[in-house]
């Protein structure tokens, strides 16, 4: 069905704009933003970081809306139909196999909340950071029950696209967003009222040099802003493609980013604080949340329910940034392949989970604990392909694409067609054709070349 005029649209401009958050706010917000801030040494890193949002992330996510909403299509057809007879679809290619990838692993990484979820209820969790390490090493060492919870994780993904577009994902994220909002607060709350909270607020909110160089800092910061804000592989374009001409992208977008940025923060706010409080490390990397985590909450009075109420949110979280990755690969098979959106959904579903045993297996034969942000694992080097390879050349070819083919004057007079609300000024054009290419070019062969020169 390539026929744009029965495609499904949002039923409000709120759900476009909670679908996006959603799909932004994720493992990214709770999971990676406080280990990369953590492993960059603090405030400095968060200072960068957002001075990256508004010059790269805003650009790149109106972006790719105009996009979707100006060819009312998945990734590689919205290529196909804005320049028809040309290569260019193949981004859109890129896009779609960057979702399968990513989603493979953030599925896997989703089973482990939800296992956690269970492990706090049934008061597994002690005080001891070494305990609790080797209680994680336990869990991802196991053949059957990490690969059984990412079966659950994908299933609840699976069922959710299979509903559609309002009644999907529009009526899970409208539901799911509220309990998320209250989970945090409760969790921010506890946290920096605990006596000794100041050194993580500190550490969190006043800068300091970079502990691993500005180069690292840089590439992180910008990996970081395209992970967390889905870029790079067509999320916008695929949701953006259900949006209404009424629909005021400029204004949606600060939405969006406004949500995204203000969860990472208050990420930062809930864990920092803890996890100076009661003594444990803040640069314990990709660790952090499974296994300095579930320390930092034993110790804490109440911390069993603390402990869950943070694993539930992490799933949730999770989980309406997976329904997006979906949505983007299941959008292709409906427009370009004809099938049907269950069909579409469950196959996918199927596929996905089964390229994501490795990835759930892969994590046995870890020696020690000191596992950075690159790791020799296969779930590891994934996610170091995807964000430091996949979504940056996905984001390099559209801005280059949008600017200079379909040409900035297209895309801002796509996004200022609402006629009323906030309007992409002049700034924009030259944001698109130079500082946005550059900017992510430089820092995605910076990074590549550290990563095989070190
Ligand atoms: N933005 C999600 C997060 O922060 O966890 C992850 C993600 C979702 C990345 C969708 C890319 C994507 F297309």
């Amino acid at each position: 069905m390539a026929d744009g005029s029965r495609r499904e649209s949002w039923a409000s401009r709120l759900g476009f704009i909670l679908a996006a958050a959603g799909s932004a706010v994720g493992l990214g917000n709770i999971w990676r933003f406080p280990y990369v801030v953590g492993t960059n040494g603090g405030a400095i890193f968060v200072i960068i970081y957002l001075i990256i949002v508004v010059l790269v992330g805003y650009p790149m996510m109106v972006t790719e809306s105009v996009i979707g909403r100006s060819s009312k299509r998945n990734p590689v057809g919205a290529f196909k139909a804005l320049a028809p007879n040309s290569l260019w679809w193949i981004v859109g290619a890129l896009g779609v196999l960057t979702g399968f990838v990513i989603l493979s692993y953030y599925s896997v990484v989703g089973g482990w909340s939800l296992a956690y979820v269970f492990r706090s209820i049934g008061g597994d969790f002690g005080s001891d950071a070494g305990e609790m390490t080797n209680l994680f090493l336990g869990h991802v060492s196991d053949a059957w029950v990490p690969v059984i919870w990412h079966l659950v994780f994908m299933g609840l993904t699976v069922a959710i696209i299979a509903g559609g577009v309002v009644k999907g994902i529009q009526r899970w994220v409208t539901v799911l967003w509220p309990v998320m909002g209250l989970l945090i607060l409760v969790l921010v709350i506890r946290s920096v009222t605990l006596e000794g909270a100041g050194a993580g607020l500190a550490f969190f909110l006043a800068p300091e040099a970079p502990s691993q160089g500005w180069g690292r800092l840089l590439i992180d910061a910008i990996a970081q802003s395209f992970f967390t804000l889905s870029l790079g592989m067509g999320v916008f374009i695929t949701y953006g493609s259900y949006l209404s001409d009424r629909d005021n992208i400029p204004s949606s977008a600060v939405a969006v980013v406004g949500l995204d940025t203000g969860i990472a923060i208050l990420g930062g706010l809930m864990i920092f604080p803890a996890v100076f409080a009661l003594g444990f490390e803040a640069d314990a990397g990709v660790g952090l949340t499974f296994m300095t985590l579930p320390a930092v909450f034993a110790t804490m009075p109440l911390g069993g329910l603390f402990g869950t109420i943070f694993f539930i949110l992490l799933s949730v979280a999770a989980l309406t940034s997976a329904i997006s990755l979906l949505e983007v690969v299941t959008a292709w098979l409906i427009d370009e392949k004809g099938w049907s959106r269950g069909k579409s959904a469950a196959v996918l579903g199927a596929v996905i989970f089964l390229v994501g045993i490795p990835s759930s297996l892969g994590f046995g034969p870890w020696e020690g604990v000191s596992i950075g942000a690159i790791g020799d694992t296969l779930l590891d080097n994934y996610d170091w392909v995807a964000n430091s390879v996949l979504l940056p050349l996905g984001g390099l070819l559209t801005a280059i694409f949008a600017g200079w083919i379909w040409t900035a004057k297209s895309a801002q007079d796509e996004a200022n067609k609402a006629g009323q609300g906030l309007r992409l000024g002049g700034w924009y054009g030259p944001v698109l054709k130079f500082v946005l290419p550059l900017a992510i070019a430089f820092v995605m062969i910076w990074g590549i070349i550290e990563h095989f020169v070190s």
